[in-house]
């Protein structure tokens, strides 16, 4: 099969670089600057002409505090771009696998892992962006596999990861927000799920959750990082959102419930900590 991934020089991007393929395979990796997945003749062109069987998106706006200052911007890359993927792949009875976001949701106040079948309520418009690109694939009609994520880091990129362990190695102390729960996700297992599904050719369509196992705040991943790296000298407090007003309200609990895409790929999810300590290790060599 001949497979693209677009935008590839993200953090999901580069995770997909690194994950064993199919030796039957064969990838074409892009970013903006080899295909720019905004022009729709750019792609079409790409898709036809290579004969490509299966787009894996990594590309997206991510700025999710920009977004709510330029949601026009955010909209051309995480739905008009989106779109003409889908379309694309459309045309040539395609697989499309693209990755969404847990901002389509605005929290659960119950509680409980959020499954794929729960109301959608975008409350920025980041969130309002990545949940139009997800029905301009339904609109299009193309084979799609949409996988929801949340918390997501790796060892490229800028994350949350990378920018705790630089503050808790230079600073003497930091306060996290401890009132917004979830799950973070390393990219790698996130782009191991997805090779896992190009190479046992699993193309059940539909959208599902993923992220890591587990629940945690910001505060309690915060704690982890610092102490898997061994920088105690920082002292970490928790505190609530209220303390940094910022421009998008994020959902206080984000936990996705990953029972469906266990279940139709047959993969395991691992937990939190044993990722992060995976990763922080990567980030070592
Ligand atoms: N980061 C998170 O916490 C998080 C959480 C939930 C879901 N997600 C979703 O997970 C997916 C992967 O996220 P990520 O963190 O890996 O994203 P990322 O690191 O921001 O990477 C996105 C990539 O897309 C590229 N790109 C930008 N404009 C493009 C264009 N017009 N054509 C082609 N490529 C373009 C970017 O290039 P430049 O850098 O040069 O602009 C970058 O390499 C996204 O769909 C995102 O919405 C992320």
């Amino acid at each position: 099969m001949k497979i693209l991934v677009t935008g590839a020089y993200g953090q999901l991007g580069r995770e997909m670089q690194l994950v064993e393929h199919n030796a039957e395979d064969s990838y074409i990796f892009t970013d903006k600057d080899t295909l720019d997945i905004t022009d729709a003749a750019a792609v079409e062109q790409m898709v036809l002409s290579e004969g490509i069987d299966v787009v894996v998106n990594c590309a997206a706006y991510t700025n999710v505090e920009l977004a709510e200052d330029e949601e026009n911007i955010a909209n051309v890359l995480n739905c008009v771009a989106v779109e003409n993927l889908a379309v694309s792949m459309a045309k040539v009875g395609g697989v499309l696998i693209h990755v969404s976001t847990d901002y389509v949701f605005g929290g659960n106040v119950n509680n409980t892992p959020i499954a794929e079948t729960e109301s959608v309520n975008p409350t920025g418009a980041y969130g309002r962006t990545k949940l139009a690109g997800e029905r301009a694939i339904a609109k299009s009609g193309c084979r799609a596999i949409v996988i929801r994520t949340a918390w997501l880091y790796s060892e490229f990129g800028k994350n949350f990861v990378k920018t705790l362990l630089e503050v808790t190695a230079t600073q003497p102390k930091r306060k996290v927000v401890i009132d917004q729960v979830g799950t973070p996700t390393y990219a790698l297992d996130l782009a191991e799920v997805i090779a896992h599904i190009i190479n046992t050719r699993t193309f059940e369509c539909g959208t599902y959750h993923y992220s890591n196992e587990g629940v945690c705040s910001w505060y309690d991943f915060a704690k982890e990082i610092a102490s898997i790296a061994q920088h105690n000298q920082c002292d970490i407090r928790p505190c609530r959102s209220g303390e940094f007003p910022t421009k998008v309200i994020r959902p206080s609990y984000s936990v996705l419930d990953k029972g469906k895409i266990k279940k139709v790929f047959g993969v395991e999810v691992p937990y939190w900590r044993d990722s992060l300590v995976k990763c922080i290790n990567n980030l070592k060599k």
